[in-house]
């Protein structure tokens, strides 16, 4: 189903220039007469040789520390929302670079809004899709993926939407570089989605590392930084589950 919207919403996102990068590729069937010039992993996500793809395979792929302007390490959330928990972050550690993805402009924006009067560099929101992270990223660029609160998709014939899922993860391993610390670190409230990460991530040669069934309790804790999504989630007084998994 095509989702409405707001009139003008993609015009006001871009506009934020210094911040936002369109990583909206262009889709098309797979019965168009539209040369297809590039493929994903994922059956229904195919581009067409656009100028979003151009600016972002030529300008930004492989070249986000030049767009940043330092080596720092590159941080990478992938459906961010309305950004609370890339924004704290971004605030909290200068030195590292953040990049917001997030498929929906209306939720992207607001957290746009938070930083674009603060003048801060190392954050930048991403306008795009998880599956073409291929287009977005070269290999090994970066240094940490979270992914907090993502779609569960409970129905098992959606399981390869869910972000953890075997295809999402080997793009995941390959645009993560070889430090000991890169890696991705994943939060839910979802107890099925949680167990299918945790067997999805180890039967493709994952390793985990502080693994939590509830993360107030956990050692973590004091330093953990909340997602909106997770804030309801703790008023409500159900626990949050997180790891971390590495590269074998
Ligand atoms: C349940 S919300 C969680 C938002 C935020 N991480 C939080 O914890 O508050 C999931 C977000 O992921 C975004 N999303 C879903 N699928 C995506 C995809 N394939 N690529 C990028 N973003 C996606 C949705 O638009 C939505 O904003």
């Amino acid at each position: 189903m095509r989702r409405r919207k707001r009139k003008g919403s993609d015009e006001k996102l871009l506009s934020y220039e210094n911040y936002v990068v369109n990583g909206k590729l262009n889709q098309v069937p797979p019965d168009s007469n539209t040369q297809i010039s590039n493929r994903t992993n994922f059956d229904n996500r195919e581009v067409v040789n656009d100028r979003a793809y151009d600016n972002i395979v030529n300008n930004y792929r492989g070249q986000w520390s030049r767009i940043f302007g330092n080596h720092n390490p590159i941080h990478v959330e992938v459906g961010s929302g309305r950004g609370k928990f890339i924004t704290t972050l971004a605030l909290k550690n200068p030195d590292i670079n953040y990049i917001a993805l997030e498929i929906k402009e209306e939720v992207l924006i607001r957290g746009v809004e938070k930083v674009s009067d603060k003048n801060i560099s190392n954050i930048k929101f991403l306008w795009g899709e998880a599956e073409f992270f291929e287009h977005y990223f070269s290999d090994s660029e970066l240094d940490r993926i979270y992914i907090n609160f993502c779609d569960p998709w409970p129905k098992k014939r959606n399981s390869k939407r869910r972000l953890t899922s075997e295809k999402f993860l080997e793009l995941y391993r390959k645009k993560l570089n070889s430090k000991p610390s890169s890696g991705i670190h994943f939060k839910t409230d979802n107890q099925e989605l949680f167990e299918f990460s945790l067997n999805e991530m180890s039967e493709n040669r994952w390793i985990f590392r502080n693994i939590s069934f509830n993360l107030v309790k956990s050692d973590f804790s004091k330093e953990n930084v909340t997602t909106e999504y997770e804030e309801k989630f703790m008023e409500l007084g159900m626990p949050i589950y997180r790891l971390e998994a590495y590269t074998l």
